[in-house]
């Protein structure tokens, strides 16, 4: 097989042969009955790293949000969150489904929304409305490119949020980036919010696994609906282990992978056909636009794939490249080197 440079998602990453080590000697036990230590272990670790009371280990980043959902609201409330959020496009229609709530989608710039946007969506008291029951941001935010939540904009909104008595919850699946990143501490962000779910499955290279952090009574809400959705794991700690080598071994490494987005999407800027907003490449993930004059995006993920390297089309004349950890700076040369080569002028 000829070489294949997978740049589709940060999700695709195989355990190292040094995780499946730590995995294989797991201490582990039935965690629905609280007694598997490896598990007990990652979440009082990821409890201390983001200053929260409590942390749940749960199977997905989805189940983390939707868990989490569930503990903040009554069905029949509204949750308030932009429009490109993961929860809003990519769950499924799960808090319809499970919690019974209605979103309400702003129109963030970048996936960032301000105070007044929230201001002005928040229902009139008045029987006809749905009541606002819940505010929640995404950082780094998936579809906007990786792009990092300024902490200004999070302190305001948190303020906001109090002010009104509204829970605020972050989806945190890459928050792991955001704070190699921004250099600010999971602690620090986490602290605005009333809970956060983050993902191991990511840039992390754990193969399954996400947490949930928040008081004491909210975990235990978030228990109670993990154990009916099916997310009561036994001997988990099989999957905890590779989270907490993950947590220390491949954390650190994350700069690695925005350092070659970074280099990515400085290369194939400016190419024929090809418009990438540099300011837009802040983690590991590079959203670019494609004229459709010059090549469409499906023929240009079609040619490259030919060539062995894969990205994703995502949305109209556009393709995500995400950077990760089964990826070397040799990949992403040759990444680069068969952009320019399947492109028409080239
Ligand atoms: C921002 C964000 N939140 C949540 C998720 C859901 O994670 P999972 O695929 O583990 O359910 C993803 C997955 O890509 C994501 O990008």
């Amino acid at each position: 097989m000829g070489k294949r440079v997978d740049l589709r998602s940060d999700t695709l990453t195989k355990p190292t042969p040094e995780m499946r080590e730590a995995m294989m000697s797991a201490e582990v036990g039935d965690d629905v009955f609280g007694e598997d230590p490896t598990i007990n272990q990652l979440q009082e670790k990821m409890a201390e790293l983001t200053g929260k009371a409590a942390a749940l280990f749960v199977t997905s980043g989805t189940q983390a949000n939707q868990v989490a959902l569930n503990s903040h609201t009554q069905p029949g409330q509204e949750v308030l969150l932009d429009i490109n959020a993961h929860i809003f496009n990519y769950e499924s229609g799960a808090p319809a489904m499970l919690a019974g709530v209605q979103l309400h989608g702003l129109n963030g710039r970048r996936g960032i929304l301000t105070v007044e946007q929230l201001r002005a969506a928040l229902r009139p008291g008045d029987d006809h409305y749905p009541q606002t029951g819940l505010i929640c941001l995404e950082n780094t935010h998936n579809r906007a490119g990786g792009a990092i939540y300024p902490l200004s904009e999070i302190v305001r909104i948190s303020e906001f949020a109090k002010s009104q008595r509204l829970p605020l919850h972050l989806d945190g699946a890459r928050l792991w980036n955001a704070s190699i990143a921004a250099g600010i501490s999971l602690k620090e962000y986490c602290r605005y919010f009333d809970s956060a779910s983050l993902c191991f499955s990511k840039g992390l290279g754990a193969p399954v696994g996400s947490i949930v952090v928040g008081e004491t009574d909210f975990i235990r809400r978030a228990h109670f609906y993990r154990k009916a959705y099916g997310g009561g794991i036994r001997q988990g700690g099989i999957l905890a282990a590779a989270a907490l080598y993950a947590i220390e071994h491949h954390w650190p490494r994350l700069e690695e992978d925005h350092r070659r987005a970074r280099y990515f999407a400085e290369s194939i800027s400016g190419l024929p056909g090809i418009e990438v907003d540099l300011s837009t490449v802040q983690t590991n993930i590079v959203i670019f636009q494609v004229d459709p004059a010059v090549i469409s995006a499906d023929d240009l993920v079609g040619k490259l794939e030919e060539a062995g390297v894969l990205m994703f089309v995502f949305g109209e004349n556009r393709i995500r490249a995400v950077t990760h950890l089964d990826l070397n700076d040799e990949d992403i040369e040759y990444a680069i080197e068969t952009f320019r080569s399947v492109l028409p002028s080239a």
